[in-house]
């Protein structure tokens, strides 16, 4: 019995909650495994809509959530985020969620890094979400991070909020922003660790039991290929990687367990932050693409760039994050357009490339090479069913399998929940 890892395979929001959802209906217990409340998950379910950042997104059907030591966590943002899902009904306890006991922490002074950084560097900035994610990943490698099992050694976090500071307070001096007291940041720390504590376990010790139970796993990633810190368009990327061999490590399961590799892409291409963007359209389609698809950051609120489908990308993101079937999602926000372009590849410098270079000259030198396929005028809205689809719909969804040299598995037609075609189980591949 396969299991399923989900990834993004563009720059992040093509869909990869919707899809998670649907999924966990054939799933166990699902497992996020890189990065932190960067994310932001939208789910539609009848009239009511989730917004998950940090939660898995299978708790919405009631399944086991874990949170691997892969992630990057604000304790504060997770309690928050769990008293929210709870108002709106659904049920987070220690029985439902396990965070993994060497899980990071993001602190205050991690934010506050990310955001002075992003402010020094001006017209160059990334465009981060401004919530610590690249501080509390460079604190990790650096050996220096405090650790959700910390919480439990009352002098262990102390110790380490003294070499955290020491570091911390120095670079946030230097950049003109305010320090942060120890004293306070411990007392806040304790404060917290009664009700973070009942959720910290070994998890890849429950995951081995799942596994060797026979019991589904489906791994969930955040953001994207193309905003991995290896293979994505760096620096305009985020600080982990997003790639699906990072379910093994960012879990704590070999990787043999990670199973089947879903690759989410949109029917076009959006991305929010800076940096190279080449089948970007600045123009009347780019925002009509922006309004039909309703393109804003779940996370920032920020206006997503929006242009189109990039199969040169997304070949690139098949090959380096081992992708074996894409869910092609919102399709039906291309409904009506009387012709649609795919990107190729790139004309770089008079040059012709099927891939991205990893140069940032090139990148953002690059202009696409385009073929152009004929629209539809019928709607794919809500279709459930192959059957339902317009033929030059379909014709759009075959060259593009070509292009990306990867099967279609799952189709997604609207935001609700059921919206979904599927062409193969992934769980049974
Ligand atoms: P994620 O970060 O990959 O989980 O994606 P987000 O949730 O940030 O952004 C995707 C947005 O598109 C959400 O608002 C979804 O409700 C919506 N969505 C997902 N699939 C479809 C679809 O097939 N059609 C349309 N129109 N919207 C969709
Ligand atoms: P989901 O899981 C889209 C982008 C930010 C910025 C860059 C670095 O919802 O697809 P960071 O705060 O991670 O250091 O920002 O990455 N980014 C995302 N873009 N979707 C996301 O997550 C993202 N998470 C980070 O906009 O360009
Ligand atoms: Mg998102």
């Amino acid at each position: 019995m396969a299991n399923v890892a989900v990834i993004g395979a563009q720059w992040g929001d093509e869909g990869k909650g919707k899809v998670v959802d649907w999924l966990a209906s054939r799933a166990d217990v699902v497992v996020r495994f890189q990065g932190g409340h960067n994310a932001g998950h939208t789910l539609v379910v009848g009239n009511q809509t989730y917004k998950l950042s940090l939660l898995p997104s299978g708790l919405v059907r009631e399944k086991l959530g874990i949170i691997g030591n892969g992630v990057v966590v604000d304790p504060w943002a997770l309690l928050a985020e769990i008293a929210r899902v709870q108002a709106q009904g659904l049920s987070v306890t220690p029985g439902t969620l396990r965070l993994a006991e060497n899980a990071p922490l993001i602190l205050p002074l991690h934010g506050a890094l990310d955001r002075a950084r992003e402010a020094a560097r001006g017209d160059a900035k990334i465009g981060t979400t401004g919530r610590g994610i690249g501080p509390a990943y460079e604190d990790k490698v650096a050996r220096r991070a405090i650790r959700a099992c910390d919480l439990a050694e009352p002098a262990t976090l102390s110790a380490k909020l003294d070499e955290l500071l020491l570091h911390h307070n120095t670079l946030l001096r230097g950049l003109g922003a305010e320090t942060f007291e120890k004293a306070a940041l411990l007392e806040q720390l304790l404060a917290l660790a009664p009700q973070i504590l009942p959720f910290v376990e070994p998890v890849w010790e429950r995951l081995d039991e799942l596994r060797r139970a026979g019991k589904r796993i489906l791994f969930e990633g955040a953001q994207a290929v193309m905003l991995d810190v290896d293979h994505g368009t760096y620096p305009f990327v985020t600080s982990s990687n997003t790639v699906a061999a990072t379910a093994a490590s960012g879990a704590g399961v070999g990787p043999g367990v990670v199973g089947f590799v879903l690759g989410i892409a949109k029917a076009y291409c959006t991305r929010v932050g800076a940096g190279p963007f080449p089948t970007e359209l600045n123009d009347e389609v780019g925002q009509t693409l922006g309004d039909r698809g309703s393109e804003f950051g779940t996370v920032t609120g920020r206006r997503r760039r929006c242009g189109w489908f990039d199969a040169a990308l997304v070949r690139q993101a098949v090959k380096v994050g081992g992708i074996d079937g894409l869910a092609l999602t919102k399709l039906d926000v291309l409904d009506g357009f009387a012709a649609l372009r795919l990107g190729t590849g790139y004309r770089i410098d008079g040059k012709i490339f099927r891939h991205l270079p990893a140069a940032p000259g090139a990148q953002a030198a690059a202009a696409p090479i385009y073929e152009t396929l004929e629209g539809w005028s019928g709607s794919t809205r809500g279709a459930r069913s192959w059957a339902e689809l317009p033929a030059q719909a379909i014709k759009y969804v075959r060259r593009i399998e070509e292009l990306v040299e990867a099967p279609v598995t799952l189709l997604s037609t609207s935001p609700e929940r059921d919206d979904t075609i599927m062409v193969r189980d992934p769980f049974q591949d």
